[in-house]
């Protein structure tokens, strides 16, 4: 018997000796210390045994399961040292791959545009205001001088939200909350950039949400050449020194006197050519001296306060300054497009 142990613990020990896997060892575990293993079945045997006997060989027995279990435990640690090591040099980094490029973005047309307009007012000093998309019927229309059933509603069409509210369609209701906000006691003077809703069938000059920026200029002596002299400023700083502007009488229910401004075309240098219909000249905004019922209703004495005010499309100044064809290209939002317009 105890020949038999001593033979089983040197087969036992070659085998862990021998094995490459975790798995082999548990297999070696199972085989030789589980309850159907051999050594199980020679302690069975020991009823056979003398008295003097049975102690020295329950302990040998004793002694190859513990150097069996030990060199088990032994070997075990090794292969986790080893698989872990492996694992380890599998996942170093390669420092010397070439990278992914990263798709850098950049800022819209339209977002340039209107920043390149806002910094040109800051420049005259020009403050920014904001003011709400979804407006009061009142600051949309009613503080402008035009009340209900005035036709001139009807130039822009509008969505209602509720027979009091909707969606502003132009951002001339900030000039009015600006100055209510002052009511009457200092002069105003700010642009106010921002979305605005028509209902409208979109087409390539046409689109039911665009943007505006407004102007306003309140003070006690302001006059038509001031509004001329911003607007000049404007157009040559946005256009280029050589544009010439031209100013023509127009109708805003809240200016008055009213005009609309054209730039001399820059394609034929105001010969005349396709791009301006052969008139030599472009419009690009409406203006003119804010109404005395304006500023009444917004809290400013009209004997005392005067100003100007304009309103201008940033869309179709990109558009002419890039020869941008489609407003759609501004929302339809084209990769290529977006691109083309990326300052570096
Ligand atoms: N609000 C006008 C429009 O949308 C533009 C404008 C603004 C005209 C200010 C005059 C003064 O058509």
């Amino acid at each position: 018997m105890k020949e038999r142990l001593q033979e089983l613990q040197q087969e036992a020990l070659s085998k862990v000796e021998e094995a490459v896997t975790l798995a082999d060892l548990q297999e070696i575990r199972v085989a030789y210390m589980g309850k159907k293993g051999p050594i199980t079945e020679v302690l069975r045997g020991m009823g056979k045994l003398s008295k003097e006997e049975r102690p020295v060989i329950g302990e040998l027995a004793n002694k190859v399961r513990e150097a069996i279990a030990d060199e088990l435990d032994q070997k075990k640690a090794k292969l986790e040292d080893a698989e872990l090591e492996k694992k380890l040099a599998e996942e170093t980094i390669d420092v010397t791959l070439p990278g992914r490029p990263v798709q850098v973005g950049g800022p819209h047309l339209l977002t340039s545009i209107v920043e390149e307009i806002e910094d040109l007012f800051i420049g005259m000093g020009f403050e920014i205001r904001e003011g709400p998309e979804v407006e009061t019927d009142y600051y949309n229309f009613e503080a402008l001088n035009l009340p209900k059933g005035h036709p001139a509603r009807d130039m822009q069409d509008s969505f209602y939200i509720t027979e009091d509210l909707l969606l502003r369609t132009h951002t001339s209701p900030v000039q009015a909350r600006t100055m209510g906000e002052y009511n009457g006691s200092q002069p105003v003077k700010m642009i106010c950039p921002g979305k605005v809703y028509r209902r409208d069938t979109d087409d390539a000059t046409h689109s039911h949400q665009f943007t505006q920026v407004e102007g306003l200029y309140v003070d006690k002596d302001v006059r038509m050449s001031d509004l001329k002299g911003v607007l000049n400023r404007f157009a040559k700083q946005m256009f280029g020194e050589e544009r010439e502007i031209r100013l023509r009488p127009s109708f805003f229910p809240f200016t008055e006197p009213s005009v609309e401004m054209d730039i001399s075309c820059k394609v034929c240098n105001g010969n005349g050519c396709s791009v301006c219909k052969g008139t030599g000249w472009i419009e690009i905004l409406g203006g003119g001296m804010v109404h005395p019922r304006v500023l009444e209703m917004a809290g400013y004495d009209p004997k005392v306060y005067n100003g100007f005010a304009f309103g201008m499309g940033p869309e179709r100044i990109a558009m002419l300054k890039y020869g941008v064809d489609d407003i759609r290209h501004f929302y339809t939002n084209d990769i290529r497009f977006l691109k083309q317009y990326h300052k570096a």
